[in-house]
């Protein structure tokens, strides 16, 4: 039921002032934040991170874009984690992205859209894994999590 997920929020986030206000989306629904730091990815953690697109024509302005400026790197824990922070981010092209997602409301381009979010259980197992070492994530109770949901759910 519990659930990790990854989320960058990409440099456009960042030179906009946008962090505070894409973490409270996470927070608002309940969602607890167990891991967060800013870092710089290197080229090599870019194609790593994005191997199924190197061969993309794409690719270079994506890796450009991810290595330049520094991202916010958040794991958030919560019920369903993965999808329903699927949900609140958006689909990739921001153009095509509802009002009230994040990508809806904060973007209109595919490739600046301010967050990315792991799109599978296994996928965010291994991106956690690669932005994360153990000792970078953190267990507490947040006073809140009683009223979260029930906990049959
Ligand atoms: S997704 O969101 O992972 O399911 O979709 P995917 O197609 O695998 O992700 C594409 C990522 O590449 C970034 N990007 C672009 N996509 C499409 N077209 C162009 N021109 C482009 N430029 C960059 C896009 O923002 C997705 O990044 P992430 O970090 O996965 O959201």
């Amino acid at each position: 039921m519990k659930e990790r997920t990854l989320l960058l929020l990409k440099p456009d986030a960042l030179h906009r002032g946008l962090i505070g206000a894409i973490i409270s989306r996470f927070e608002n629904k309940g969602f607890k934040v167990v891991g967060l730091k800013m870092i710089h990815i290197t080229k090599e953690l870019s194609k790593e991170h994005y191997s199924h697109l190197v061969s993309k024509p794409f690719y270079a302005d994506l890796e450009k874009f991810m290595t330049l400026e520094p991202v916010v790197a958040m794991v958030v824990e919560g019920k369903e984690a993965v999808d329903v922070v699927r949900l609140i981010v958006g689909p990739t092209n921001a153009s095509k992205a509802e009002g009230g997602t994040i990508r809806g409301d904060f973007s209109n381009s595919t490739s600046r859209n301010v967050i990315h979010a792991s799109d599978s259980k296994e996928t965010a197992v291994k991106e956690i894994a690669r932005f994360f070492k153990p000792t970078e994530l953190f267990d507490y109770k947040l006073s809140s999590e009683h009223y979260l949901y029930a906990s049959d759910e």
